[in-house]
């Protein structure tokens, strides 16, 4: 079995961790956002991993070779010259969605930016029992309106109608960017910027042919700042449910809280709750962590607080420094101590020498 993740747009709304890497590249939780979903994808038994790509492949090829031979899985590149959408990548990538060992078999199609359980086995048996065209998978909001709402029969899951960013309301159940389409969906995309959510989706509904499975796990789009810090402590939960022995614990741990194993923590901290420290970081003594997510190699010095923040990789937090409230640091930034840092968005390669009591960002 196939499976194609939408990898292109420019991240824009996740700068400026997306300046120095693809938004796939992204930490979440400590590895790549990207390898959750392959990971996900490898357990259900896919085989390959087309990336439809609109925006510099090589850095991501690269970056996912180490990854083909580790996981046991082929991982491909689509590219596309121009953006082709949400649904024009598809249609590039016909040939290999149809290839005569794919044995037509329908293919798993999945939004780069999205974290959340994966029922992915649960979506195989729920199309393969409801015989339409196409399944998507379906996840309750209180805020519906910067998504694709879908109207259902909810005995069947037959969707009746799917309306994309719905100016008013239409209903709390949105599409989660995770679908399972026949390769006979191929044959009503052209090849040419087109919207699976604007033209595919209301059309297969309309012929009463997409079906949706409304998942109860928790769902994220952590394609931003807020966002990603709230499914960073959803995918916490999850863990503490689904595998408690993968999260620190201690003295000095609060709620929820990842560490790698490389990391190194100091005397006299605390850290947590929903804390995420990735490899290779190291936090020196008395430093207070909540509510934040410190990205590979980051390194905070003595005393120092972070909270409600996402600090990029190989940054540096200097000694009685105090970050909050929704700041983003991007890469290789370095904060002098004893600064104070409000709600600031930092671009990479900076260094920090004044207060900043007020959001704003610096470039
Ligand atoms: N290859 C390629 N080419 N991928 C693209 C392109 C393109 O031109 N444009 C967008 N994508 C990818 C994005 O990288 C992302 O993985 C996915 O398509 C969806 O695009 P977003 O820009 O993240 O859309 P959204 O978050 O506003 O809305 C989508 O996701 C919601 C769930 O998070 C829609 O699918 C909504 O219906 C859905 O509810
Ligand atoms: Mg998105």
């Amino acid at each position: 079995m196939k499976a194609v993740i939408l990898v292109g747009g420019f991240g824009t709304r996740l700068r400026p961790l997306t300046l120095s890497i693809p938004k796939p590249l992204v930490e979440f939780a400590n590895k790549p956002m990207i390898l959750h979903q392959i990971e996900a994808l490898k357990a259900v038994g896919v085989t390959e991993v087309i990336l439809a790509i609109s925006y510099r492949p090589q850095v991501m090829m690269s970056f996912l070779e180490e990854y083909e031979s580790r996981l046991g899985i082929k991982i491909t590149c689509s590219q596309e010259t121009e953006p082709l959408g949400t649904a024009g990548p598809l249609a590039l990538a016909k040939e290999n969605l149809t290839t005569t060992q794919n044995d037509n078999k329908p293919f798993f199609v999945l939004n780069s930016d999205i974290i959340c359980e994966y029922p992915l086995q649960e979506m195989l048996e729920f199309h393969n029992a409801h015989g339409g065209e196409a399944s998507i998978m379906v996840t309750k909001v209180a805020e519906p309106s910067k998504y694709g709402v879908v109207v259902m029969d909810e005995d069947t899951g037959k969707v009746r109608k799917f309306v994309e960013k719905p100016a008013t309301f239409v209903g709390n159940k949105i599409n989660a960017g995770i679908y399972l389409l026949n390769t006979s969906v191929l044959d009503r995309i052209p090849l040419q910027p087109t919207s699976l959510e604007r033209q595919v989706f209301p059309s297969i509904a309309e012929e009463g042919l997409l079906y949706a499975m409304v998942s109860e796990g928790f769902w994220m789009d952590v394609g931003q700042p807020k966002d990603y810090l709230a499914g960073l402590r959803l995918y916490l939960d999850h863990l503490r449910r689904s595998s408690a022995g993968s999260l620190a614990a201690g003295k000095n741990i609060i709620g929820n809280v990842l560490i790698d194993e490389s990391a190194k923590i100091g005397e006299g901290c605390l850290i947590g709750p929903d804390v995420s420290v990735g490899p290779g970081c190291v936090i020196e003594c008395g430093v207070r962590l909540s509510s934040c997510t410190l990205m590979k190699g980051v390194r905070v010095k003595n005393s120092a607080y972070v909270s409600g923040s996402i600090i990029g990789g190989h940054s540096t937090i200097g000694q009685s420094v105090h970050i909050s409230s929704m700041a983003v640091l991007g890469e290789d930034v370095h904060v002098n101590d004893t600064m104070f840092l409000n709600g600031v968005v930092v671009l990479p390669h900076k260094e920090i020498k004044t207060h900043f009591v007020k959001p704003e960002i610096v470039m």
